[in-house]
């Protein structure tokens, strides 16, 4: 069975172009209309009302690259590989560790877009940078990547950067407001600054990666924004937000591993109507509310919504919150 996230007829076209930018969509499998509704068919970390149906292939299944393989090897290869601008990355597993040079010609000469394959061994570090290995093709890491009318450039084997965020970082901009000020604790290359720079008045970034600057103010320049709009710091926020002599109207803590550790410094930052968009690695949970995150039980935090951003691992999810200091 085939998971397929089920959404009213009206907001299809919006949801399909959300699932094709995060990767999330399987075009393996055709749409299903059912009265009132489309299920697209969605790769199995979908989060949103999922149901399952067998699916419907998709005529031209020659588009899967797997097509290209011999049986044995296409029984093992994975169906479903990121993309980051002309880089295929592809998570290796034992299964098929052994066929990885053969997947890569099958991916380089099926899809034309695709120009450089890479394995990733995941996120990890401080900077949580990609620990990749180059495969195949041009061995160029520095990658173009369109969200949203919104154009990003950066080198994925220097920087984090991650486009299943997209819609999430539309829903940021959504609901801020004109002339917010923002603080942008762990900007990476930028993308919640940039998208917010449509509304805010003025952005402080920070980041310890001495190579997040330079791809962060490539940006600004690639879509078009005033420089005098931002301030970055490079370095650790424990060092930097504490010197910081003014508030903010919204602070972004998009640094899911570790952003606990430096609520308390937001605490003196956040102006008192402020919100926090804070994002944090949580188990799975059926029901809501979030228990056992020391936020819920302190004196000092509201937590006006929680939602899921997608799922992270099978016991695992990314979660944000909108934290609001009380009284
Ligand atoms: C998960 S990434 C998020 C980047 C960015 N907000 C985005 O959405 O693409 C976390 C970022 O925090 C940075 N970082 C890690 N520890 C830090 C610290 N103590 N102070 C400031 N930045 C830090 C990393 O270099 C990385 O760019």
């Amino acid at each position: 069975m085939i998971p397929h996230l089920k959404v009213e007829t009206e907001n299809a076209e919006k949801t399909r172009s959300v699932l094709e930018l995060s990767g999330n969509l399987n075009k393996n499998f055709r749409p299903i209309k059912e009265e009132g509704y489309i299920l697209w068919p969605v790769t199995e970390d979908t989060t949103g009302d999922i149901i399952f149906r067998s699916g419907i292939p998709s005529k031209d299944s020659s588009g899967d690259y797997r097509s290209l393989l011999p049986k044995e090897i296409a029984i093992l290869a994975p169906r479903a590989f990121d993309v980051l601008g002309h880089v295929a990355i592809i998570s290796p597993e034992d299964s098929f560790s052994d066929f990885i040079p053969e997947i890569s010609k099958a991916l380089l000469t099926k899809h034309k877009n695709i120009k450089t394959v890479a394995t990733d061994g995941g996120v990890g570090g401080d900077f949580r940078v990609r620990d990749l290995k180059y495969v195949s093709g041009d061995e160029n890491f520095v990658v173009l990547h369109k969200e949203n009318n919104f154009i990003f450039e950066f080198d994925i084997s220097e920087v984090y950067f991650s486009p299943r965020l997209s819609f999430e970082r539309s829903l940021v901009l959504n609901q801020a407001k004109i002339n917010e000020s923002v603080l942008d604790m762990f900007t990476g290359v930028g993308p919640f600054s940039i998208y917010l720079s449509k509304k805010a008045s003025h952005i402080t970034a920070i980041d310890a990666n001495p190579l997040a600057k330079k791809w962060f103010f490539n940006n600004i320049r690639k879509n078009k924004i005033d420089e005098a709009k931002f301030t970055f710091i490079e370095g650790f926020a424990e060092d930097a937000a504490p010197t910081l002599t003014s508030k903010f109207d919204r602070i972004i803590m998009n640094h899911p591993t570790s952003s606990l550790n430096y609520l308390d410094i937001s605490k003196n930052l956040l102006k008192d109507q402020g919100v926090i968009n804070f994002y944090l690695i949580a188990d799975r949970l059926k029901e809501e509310p979030t228990p056992n995150l020391p936020f819920m039980e302190s004196p000092h935090w509201l937590i006006k919504d929680s939602r899921v951003v997608h799922a992270y691992s099978p016991s695992k999810e990314l979660r944000t919150y909108e934290l609001y200091l009380s009284d």
